[in-house]
C-alpha cells in the first residue's frame, strides 16, 4: 500500500474507515493538531500498516452493529504491534468486544447532545490530561458497551451511557462512544490533541510552512525543466495550485484563465492583478465570453447548459494549451477529498481531469501528465497554505463557486443582458454580508435571477420587473445546508440595494429552504 504523496520523513496517523460520515472530520481534527494523517480502507493488514510505521492509529465510527453478520473487523495484528489506537463509536465496539468485552443495543439510538462526566481514574489519563470533569459530548449510535470484562476500564460515562470511554489495561488502547471530532462535542478538541500529541506523541511538524517547503521540492523534482500549465478559476483551489508552483518554478508556469462571461463582477481581473503583483506567472486570459454566450443561445435545461459550457471551456482550454510550446504538464487543484470520494486513496491516482465537476476531460490528442501538489490536503489545510504563499485573505476565505459560474444562477437560457444583471445583484448581496462581517459565518452568499416578472410601483408608474432571490447557507460538506439566519437589518440592506442599483429589477426574495430537499444552486 503506499501514500499518495507523503511528506518525507513526516509522522503519519493512520485512520481506519468503518463508513462513519465523520471520518473526514476527524481526519481534519487530526490534521488540526500539525500532524499528518491519512484515511485507509479497514481491511488494511497488519504488515501493510506496519510498513506505514504511523505513530498512532483511529478506528472510525461507522454505520454497522459488531453483531451484523457482514460487520467488518480489522486485522487483530494491528493490535499486536504496540501502535497506540483510539477507537470511536464503532471502533470502540468493536475493540471491546474482541478482548471480552459485552456490546448490546442501547434501550434506544442515541443522538445528539449527553453530558460526559470524566471519572478520578479517567482524569489522571494522557487522554483526558486538562478536560473538565463534565462536558458535552455528541452521541450517535445503536449500541453500546455495556459490561468491561477484565481488560477493560471505565475511564467517563454520560447518564444512558456507562462506558462512554475505556481504556484497556494491557495496550494502548482507548475508545470512546461519543464524537470527538464533531463541534458539539465541547472538548473534543483537546481530545484528540491528547491522544495524537500526547499519547502517539506528534513532534507537530506538519505545519503550512513546512508543507510549502517540501511541496516545492517535490514539484522541482517531478518537472525538471519542463513547462507547467494551470487553470485559474479563481476559486482557492488553483489559486493555491498557482501559487506554489510559480514558486517552485517561477515563469515556467502559464496560468490560462478562461473568461466565460458567466464570472462574478471583477473576478478575472482581480485575479490577473493578485497574480501579476505578487507571482512571477506568464497568465493568459482567454476572452471567449462570446463563444459560450453563443453556444448557450436559446438553451434552457439546466444539464444541457452544464454540459455546453463544460465542453466549450474544454474546447477554449485546450485551444490555448497547444499554442505554449514545451509544456509537458497540467497542474490541478485536485485535493484529499477528491481523492477519498474516487474511491483512490489507497495507492494510485485518480486518472479523471477536474477542471470543472461535471467535465469529462481533455481531448486525448493533448496529453499531459498531472502535477496535483494538494491531494493529501483539505480545504482548511489549502487555505493555510495559501496564506502562507502570501495569497490574500479575501481569495483564501472566498466561498466556492460552481464551475458554470453565474449561468446557472440565471434561470432557464441566458444572455448577457440577464448576466450582466446578475452580476451586479450578486456583487451587492456579497458586498453586504462582508460589510456585516458574516462572510466567514456563512458558506455561500449570491443571488438568483428568476425567470419571472412581477409588478411593482417606482416613483408614480407601475413597474413589470425581473425578481431575485438571494440565497444564503451554512454548511460544513456542502451535502447538507441550512439557511442563513441573517439579520433583518442586512437583508433590508441587501433588497434596498438591488432594487435601486440594479435596473430592472423590482423585486428581492429571501430562499428559506434547507438542503436536502432543496439545493444549495437553483438550477
Ligand atoms: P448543490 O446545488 O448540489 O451544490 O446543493 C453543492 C455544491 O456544489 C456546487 N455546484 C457545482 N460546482 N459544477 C461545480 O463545479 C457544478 O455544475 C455545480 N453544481 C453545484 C454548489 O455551488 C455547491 O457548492
Amino acid at each position: 500500500m503506499s501514500s499518495a504523496s507523503r511528506p518525507s520523513g513526516e509522522e503519519l496517523v493512520l485512520i481506519l474507515d468503518f463508513g462513519s460520515q465523520y471520518t473526514q472530520l476527524l481526519a481534519q481534527r487530526v490534521r488540526e493538531t500539525q500532524t499528518y494523517c491519512e484515511i485507509v480502507p479497514s481491511t488494511i493488514t497488519a504488515s501493510e500498516l506496519a510498513a506505514r510505521s504511523p505513530i498512532g492509529v483511529i478506528l472510525s465510527g461507522g454505520p454497522s452493529s459488531v453483531y451484523d453478520a457482514s460487520a467488518p473487523t480489522i486485522d487483530s495484528g494491528i493490535y499486536e504491534l504496540g501502535i497506540p489506537i483510539l477507537g470511536v463509536c464503532y471502533g470502540q465496539q468493536l475493540t471491546c468486544k474482541r478482548f471480552g468485552a459485552t456490546v448490546e443495543p442501547a434501550s434506544r439510538r442515541e443522538y445528539g447532545f449527553a453530558e460526559l462526566t470524566v471519572n478520578a481514574q479517567g482524569l489522571s489519563t494522557p487522554l483526558f490530561s486538562g478536560m473538565s470533569p463534565r462536558s458535552q459530548a455528541w452521541m450517535s449510535h445503536g449500541d453500546q458497551v455495556t459490561s468491561l470484562g477484565a481488560e477493560f476500564e471505565t475511564l467517563a460515562s454520560t447518564p444512558t451511557c456507562p462506558n462512554a470511554a475505556v481504556r484497556m489495561k494491557s495496550r494502548a488502547f482507548y475508545g470512546v462512544q461519543f464524537h470527538p471530532e464533531v463541534t458539539h462535542t465541547s472538548e473534543g478538541g483537546t481530545l484528540i490533541r491528547n491522544f495524537v500529541v500526547g499519547i502517539c506523541g506528534s513532534s507537530q511538524s506538519w505545519t503550512a510552512k513546512n508543507f510549502v517547503s517540501s511541496s516545492i521540492e517535490r514539484i522541482r523534482e517531478q518537472v525538471g525543466d519542463a513547462r507547467v500549465i494551470c487553470g485559474l478559476s479563481g476559486g482557492v483551489d488553483s489559486a493555491v495550485v498557482a501559487a506554489l508552483i510559480s514558486r517552485a518554478i517561477g515563469d515556467r508556469l502559464t496560468c490560462i484563465c478562461v473568461d466565460n462571461g458567466m464570472m462574478r463582477k471583477n473576478e478575472i481581473a482581480n485575479i490577473a492583478k493578485i497574480f501579476s503583483e505578487n507571482f512571477d506567472v506568464n497568465l493568459i486570459v482567454s476572452d471567449a465570453e462570446e463563444r459560450f454566450l453563443t453556444a448557450l443561445r436559446g438553451v434552457g435545461d439546466p444539464q444541457e447548459k452544464r454540459k455546453i459550457i463544460g465542453k466549450t471551456f474544454i474546447d477554449v482550454f485546450a485551444t490555448e494549451a497547444k499554442r505554449i510550446e514545451g509544456a509537458t504538464f497540467l497542474a490541478q487543484g485536485t485535493i484529499y477529498p477528491d481523492v477519498i470520494e474516487s474511491g483512490s486513496s489507497v495507492g494510485g491516482h485518480a486518472a479523471t481531469i477536474k477542471f470543472h465537476h461535471n467535465v469529462g476531460g481533455l481531448p486525448s490528442d493533448l496529453e499531459f501528465k498531472l502535477v496535483e501538489p494538494l491531494r493529501d490536503l483539505f480545504k482548511g489545510d489549502v487555505r493555510r497554505v495559501g496564506l502562507e504563499l502570501g495569497l490574500p485573505e479575501e481569495l483564501v476565505w472566498r466561498h466556492p463557486f460552481p464551475g458554470p459560474g453565474l449561468a446557472v444562477r440565471c434561470l432557464g437560457p441566458v444572455d448577457k443582458d440577464s448576466l450582466d444583471c446578475l452580476r451586479e445583484a450578486d456583487a451587492i448581496v456579497v458586498d453586504e454580508i462582508v460589510s456585516a462581517g458574516l462572510y466567514r459565518e456563512t458558506s455561500q452568499v449570491f443571488a438568483v435571477l428568476l425567470p419571472v416578472k412581477s409588478v411593482g410601483v417606482m416613483g408614480d408608474g407601475r413597474t413589470y420587473d425581473n425578481v431575485v432571490a438571494v440565497r444564503c447557507v451554512s454548511t460544513v460538506d456542502f451535502m447538507t445546508a441550512d439557511w442563513s439566519r441573517l439579520p433583518y437589518d442586512v437583508l433590508a440592506k441587501i433588497s434596498s440595494r438591488i432594487i435601486n442599483e440594479v435596473k430592472g429589477v423590482n423585486r428581492v426574495v429571501y430562499d428559506i429552504s434547507s438542503k436536502p430537499p432543496a439545493t444549495i444552486e437553483w438550477e
